[in-house]
């Protein structure tokens, strides 16, 4: 079988694979599976990647929706990058980390009063602004607290991004932000304020963007409404070009973007535009999630049964849409190995499904023709939006999450006990 490796996976001497370093097997002996594996290598790697790239103007935030625990949070702290949250989970998580308050940005388009409040009691450096009346509860809640909220104003664009209609995130039609000529009003409001103060713009079209040029278009309207925010004397000291950077999933997808072609795209649009707005060169801001987290990601399975139905092969494995819900939302493919040595034996289209009650296939991918129970599956690319989206569907426990590193491996997120799926039930 030609055999095709994911990110981070790599052979160790006698065959099997390892991610992080550590061996498959020996991960899903320690920790049981479902399992995700962080390799923290890898995302330290592409955050540097992104850094080289964007120069040490550019401000990086991580998008916490990918993937976040505690020991996440510190770990992008201590790289020095600053951190989208968008739910008080998210928040609580970056305090318990003690991530610094004030590389933290609080986004979100239906923001509750007691968020607002945490963000302002918690010296939360940005507040993402989505609508007008959001922006007004802000207000009034930062002049009872006595506190001035430091505000970015999301605009929706019109740009439409060429990606799944699921997670795309502007075009006339998207929920997300204002537009310009509300967010022209919302800067007018935030420079009228006290208890306000305005540091700039800010917009996101969508995820999994294969082409910079999107992003880079959606700088465009921004710089239309920096120029005629400059005409009635609000500067827009920064301008945040949101994330949505592509990662490759099957291995026959061409590349994704290098950072160096979405930085040099981005940087030249932000030139561009300064200069035909007449306005001096905001600080560039862009904040992603899936490009810096996924490919660090990976899943690993245990497979119950296979069996041959009319035209179709299948493994059933020990996780479900519950713990892996991107295929049954947006169809989306993850590149499966097995974890064995290299295999002599024919590859056969195989759809991997999970075991909730229904009808979960999740991929069809070519396996070994001799897979059988008991197998090990490493189901790749699940550092981002994977873990992060699991449920409790069936009840069934949230699976552990551990870092593989340089060989060794440490446990980030505990495996989630069968009980604590009981756990907000009341004995009426
Ligand atoms: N900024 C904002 C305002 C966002 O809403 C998002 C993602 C990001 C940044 C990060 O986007 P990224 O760089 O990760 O593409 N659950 C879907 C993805 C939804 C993305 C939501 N917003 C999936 O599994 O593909």
């Amino acid at each position: 079988m030609s055999e095709v490796l994911a990110p981070g996976l790599t052979r160790l001497a006698d065959g099997p694979l390892a991610f992080g370093g550590v061996g498959l097997e020996e991960l899903a002996e320690a920790y049981g599976t479902p399992l995700v594996a962080f390799d923290g290598a890898l995302f330290d790697g592409r955050v540097a990647a992104f850094r080289t790239a964007f120069g040490p103007q550019t401000d990086i935030s991580y998008a916490a929706k990918a993937f976040l625990c505690v020991a996440m949070a510190r770990r992008v702290a201590a790289l020095g990058l600053s951190l989208d949250v968008c739910s008080l989970g998210e928040l609580r998580t970056a305090q318990a980390a003690d991530f610094p308050p004030e590389r933290l940005r609080y986004h979100g388009c239906g923001k509750g009063d007691d968020e607002l409040e945490a963000a302002l009691r918690g010296g939360v450096g940005r507040i993402i602004i989505d609508n007008l009346e959001e922006l007004e509860r802000l207000e009034s809640i930062a002049a009872h607290l006595e506190r001035t909220a430091t505000v970015i104003l999301r605009v929706n664009t019109g740009i439409e991004a060429h990606t799944h209609e699921m997670i795309r995130t502007a075009g006339e039609n998207s929920k997300f932000g204002m537009l310009p000529e509300v967010a022209f009003a919302a800067a007018r409001r935030v420079a009228a304020s006290p208890h306000m103060r305005i540091a700039g713009l800010h917009s996101h079209i969508g995820s999994q963007i294969y082409e910079p040029r999107f992003l880079a278009d959606a700088v465009e309207p921004l710089f239309e409404l920096a120029a005629s925010l400059s005409g009635v004397e609000i500067a827009v000291a920064e301008m945040i070009a949101g994330g949505g950077f592509a990662v490759r999933y099957r291995p026959e997808d061409p590349p994704a973007p290098a950072p160096e072609a979405i930085a040099q795209r981005l940087l030249a649009a932000m030139r561009l535009g300064a200069e035909r707005a007449g306005v001096p060169l905001p600080r560039l801001g862009i904040e992603p999630g899936r490009a810096l987290a996924a490919e660090a990601g990976l899943s690993l399975y245990r497979v119950m049964s296979v069996k041959d139905h009319a035209t179709c092969r299948f493994a059933i494995v020990d996780g479900s849409m519950a713990d892996n819900p991107r295929p049954a939302l947006y169809g989306s493919y993850h590149h499966v190995v097995r974890a064995d040595g290299p295999s002599t034996a024919v590859a056969r289209a195989t759809t991997i499904c999970g075991r909730s009650c229904e009808a979960d296939e999740m991929m069809t991918v070519p396996l070994p023709e001799d897979l059988h129970g008991g197998d090990l599956l490493a189901v790749c690319t699940t550092g981002a939006y994977t873990y992060s989206m699991a449920s409790n569907y069936n009840r069934f426990a949230k699976p552990a999450v551990v870092l593989a590193a340089d060989g060794a491996h440490t446990l980030w997120v505990r495996r989630e006990r069968d009980s604590e799926t009981l756990r907000f039930d009341v004995d009426t």
